[in-house]
């Protein structure tokens, strides 16, 4: 796992969006794992505007959310494929029929998780994978006690969660109670795993973690078995992380040829 410790928010999302636009330019058909709420926000802005630049191009890719809310209508602007296209895949080039999510209207929901698990299988797997941490240490929306080796399905969310969230709805109460996620085993199959955290609220999540013991108490402290994990985060979310002045060094002497 690579660590990475910027100096603010802008910064992260610089750093986020510098991976996500070097997939995009060294592969032919590259597959995004795309993260709602705040955290992937600045990124999402960068990549807008790279595109809107002339520097970067979605053309050629695929788009895969992480997770879904359950129990919302498909055009409530809150459900997380009408936040991504929001933030993201309206305002680039993407193909939209290249977006996809797990099909959580279908009436048959542990059908819909299985065949979202194919569908990530057919489109290649996942080539970066963005996510965020949740206060509880959730990773997509795997709440403390998943399993770690969890496939696509339906989880509950905990009410820290949904207050965390209702900042995003009319009150708490307008929060769904249920979500479909992709599992913590289907995460780990994405090829390279991106976290970003910014704030105060994120350092404890985050020392948890990252320097934590591996545990489903803090789902995404999964990412400690991840062959390519990198965990960027500005000063004020690192500021629990034991090793943070040896991972200022290592990225601070990173040689050229060493890309994230
Ligand atoms: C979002 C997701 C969640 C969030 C997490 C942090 O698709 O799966 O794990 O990344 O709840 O949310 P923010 O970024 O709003 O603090």
């Amino acid at each position: 796992m690579e660590v990475v410790i910027t100096a603010d928010e802008p910064a992260a999302a610089t750093v986020v969006a510098g991976v996500v636009a070097r997939v995009l330019a060294t592969r032919a058909a590259p597959v995004l794992g795309l993260a709602t709420g705040s955290s992937p926000l600045g990124a999402y802005r960068v990549l807008v505007e790279q595109v809107r630049a002339g520097r970067a191009s979605f053309a050629g890719a695929s788009a895969v959310l992480l997770d879904e809310y359950v129990g919302l209508p498909p055009d409530h602007p809150e459900g997380y494929r009408a936040f991504v296209r929001r933030h993201l895949t309206d305002l680039v080039d993407l193909p939209a029929a290249r977006l996809y999510g797990p099909d959580v209207w279908s009436g048959d929901l542990p059908a819909a998780c299985a065949a979202y698990d194919r569908l990530l299988a057919e489109v290649g797997g996942v080539d970066v994978q963005l996510l965020g941490i949740g206060s509880d240490g959730h990773l997509g929306f795997n709440e403390p006690g998943s399993s770690l080796r969890s496939r696509t399905r339906v989880k509950t969310l905990t009410s820290r969660t949904r207050a965390d969230n209702a900042r995003f709805f009319a009150g708490p109460d307008e929060v769904p109670r249920h979500v479909v996620t992709q599992g913590l085993g289907t995460i780990g199959e994405a090829r390279h795993l991106v976290l970003v955290a910014c704030g105060a609220a994120k350092a404890e999540p985050v020392a948890a973690a990252v320097e934590g013991p591996l545990t489903a108490s803090c789902p995404a402290s999964v990412l400690q078995l991840h062959p390519h994990a990198t965990v960027v985060v500005d000063e004020a979310a690192a500021a629990r992380l034991r090793h943070a002045d040896y991972y200022r060094e290592a990225y601070a002497g990173k040689p050229d040829w060493q890309t994230l």
